[in-house]
């Protein structure tokens, strides 16, 4: 039987899911896909979690799709299994925070599932590229889209045209990532950060990411709606109202994430 191409942990209120295809630098191929989805999904679905971390090993978070297995395929093949829509895209689902934690390689699809979390936490080793021009490909796990998103057309543009690689500094800059630690303080420094959100209540974090998201989705009038709604649903929250009232009263908030 193949080893688990994912290990999955829990730390309180965080659940983590390390992607674990070491030889292969974690090229992403169905079976880890699955896995990941599915571990995905599940901490999505656990009351008792509050914030996901993805991450690898120190060399790769991920190298990118499985070029072993796509090397071969046809177009009729891709559009008949779906090929990405089938599995990749269920972290779209997730309602919770999702932090990625790279060091290391993070190339075409692992750039691109770095890039589909909410968060990038880059150790110093951190390499980010898009480099399927270099095998006549195209990323095509959202790449195209959300890179321009993140970083704008003109870097986009270079990353995906050149295969230009980005260190994690260069990334920090250009906004690809939301921030830089000591290569030897990347888990421990993540898994602060994910606790530290994952304390906070549930639904307004769950809130909170829906409007950013929208943010990219739709017209900034219609996203200040979505925003006001977002804002009025609040009041609605038992949580919203404990918060408030510890402020008030200078006490520490109980959150019951309702
Ligand atoms: N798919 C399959 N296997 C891969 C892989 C990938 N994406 N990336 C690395 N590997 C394998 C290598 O073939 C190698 O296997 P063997 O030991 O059996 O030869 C092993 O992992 C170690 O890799 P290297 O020896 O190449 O390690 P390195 O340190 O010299 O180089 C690297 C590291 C720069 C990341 C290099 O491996 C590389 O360029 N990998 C490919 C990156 C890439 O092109 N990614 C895009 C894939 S296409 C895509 O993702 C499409 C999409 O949008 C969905």
């Amino acid at each position: 039987m193949n080893p688990s191409p994912i290990l999955v942990s829990r730390h309180g209120r965080v659940g983590v899911i390390t992607l674990h295809r070491p030889a292969q630098l974690n090229a992403l191929n169905d079976a880890l896909m699955d896995a990941l989805g599915e571990a995905l999904l599940q901490f999505d679905a656990d009351e008792g979690i509050g914030a996901i971390v993805i991450t690898g090993s120190d060399k790769a978070f991920a190298a990118g799709a499985d070029i072993a297995v796509m090397a071969d395929w046809t177009c009729m093949e891709v559009y008949q299994s779906q090929f990405i829509t089938r599995n990749w895209e269920t972290i779209r689902q997730v309602r919770k925070p999702v932090i990625a934690a790279v060091a290391g390689y993070a190339m075409g699809g692992g750039c691109e599932l770095a890039l589909a979390c909410d968060m990038v936490v880059a150790a110093e080793s951190a390499q980010f590229a898009l480099p399927e021009i270099k095998l006549a490909m195209l990323p095509g796990a959202g790449g195209t889209q959300r890179l321009p998103r993140a970083i704008g057309k003109a870097k986009a543009m270079d990353m995906c045209l050149s295969a230009r690689m980005l260190g994690a500094d260069e990334a920090d800059r250009y906004g690809l990532v939301s921030r830089v630690v000591p290569d030897a303080e990347l888990q421990t420094a993540t898994l602060q950060l994910a606790t530290q959100i994952a304390g906070y209540s549930l639904p307004a974090l769950m809130a909170i990411k829906a409007s950013v998201n929208r943010a990219h989705e739709a017209s900034l009038t219609e996203g200040i709606l979505f925003e006001r709604r977002e804002l009025y649903a609040r009041f609605a929250s038992e949580d919203a109202h404990e918060g408030m009232h510890a402020f008030l009263n200078k006490r520490k908030p109980a959150f019951r994430h309702r």
